[in-house]
């Protein structure tokens, strides 16, 4: 694990922060390094062993971690994965929705099934993990979540992005939408 030099000035020190997908590719970046920064982190993941070297990793650094092994597009492992978090660190303080995948192929070569495992990836994952986690943060008037997106929610009309990349696209597009329309339903809290 690298051990980047601090550039969050202490900004995360001490919060409790959940990462999903955290058990390799971005999600187990996003864990090492707010770890790295001193926050206290929780990673779910449905992979075991990958999540058994991103404790293994931390522990060895003398980081402040615990993980937890479930489908985050289950209702009942993302509500105890916020009791997990409670139960080990307190109250959460950062939620990081990084769980997210795509199929390869043309969206009219995409069988409906595949469509459907995206859509419940994407964004059922991070639905589900946001619900469990706002009460507190609404509660502490205090919190931020993070959702992961794709760059080609971003491109401009008349570029191309890679061929086959609705599928991806069309979801991600959703997720990037939704925290806008999340935080409008609550006014008052200053979750992002
Ligand atoms: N890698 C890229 O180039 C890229 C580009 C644009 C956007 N993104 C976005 O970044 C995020 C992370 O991408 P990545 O490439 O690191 O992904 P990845 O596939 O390498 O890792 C995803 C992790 O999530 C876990 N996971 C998947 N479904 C799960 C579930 N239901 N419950 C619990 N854990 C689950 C997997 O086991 C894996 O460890 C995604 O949202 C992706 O859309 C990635």
């Amino acid at each position: 694990m690298t051990k980047p030099g601090s550039d969050m000035h202490g900004r995360v020190a001490d919060k409790v922060a959940i990462v999903t997908g955290a058990g390799r590719g971005i999600g187990r970046a996003a864990l090492d390094r707010l770890a790295a920064e001193g926050a206290n982190v929780v990673g779910i993941d449905i992979n075991q062993d990958d999540l058994d070297r991103a404790q293994a990793d931390l522990d060895a650094a003398g980081l402040a971690a615990a993980m937890y092994c479930g489908d985050a597009t289950e209702e009942s492992h993302a509500a105890r994965l916020v009791e997990f978090a409670n139960e080990r660190f307190g109250p959460v303080d950062i939620l990081v929705n990084n769980i997210g995948t795509t199929r390869a192929g043309r969206i009219w070569e995409m069988a409906v099934d595949d469509w459907d495992y995206i859509i419940r990836t994407n964004l059922r994952s991070a639905f589900l993990c946001t619900r469990a986690v706002a009460p507190q943060m609404i509660a502490r008037r205090s919190g931020r979540i993070v959702n992961l997106s794709s760059g080609a929610v971003t491109a401009r009309r008349g570029r191309r992005t890679t061929p086959g990349t609705p599928p991806m696209r069309r979801p991600r597009q959703a997720s990037k939408a939704s925290p806008a329309t999340w935080r409008s339903n609550y006014p008052n809290s200053t979750s992002q």
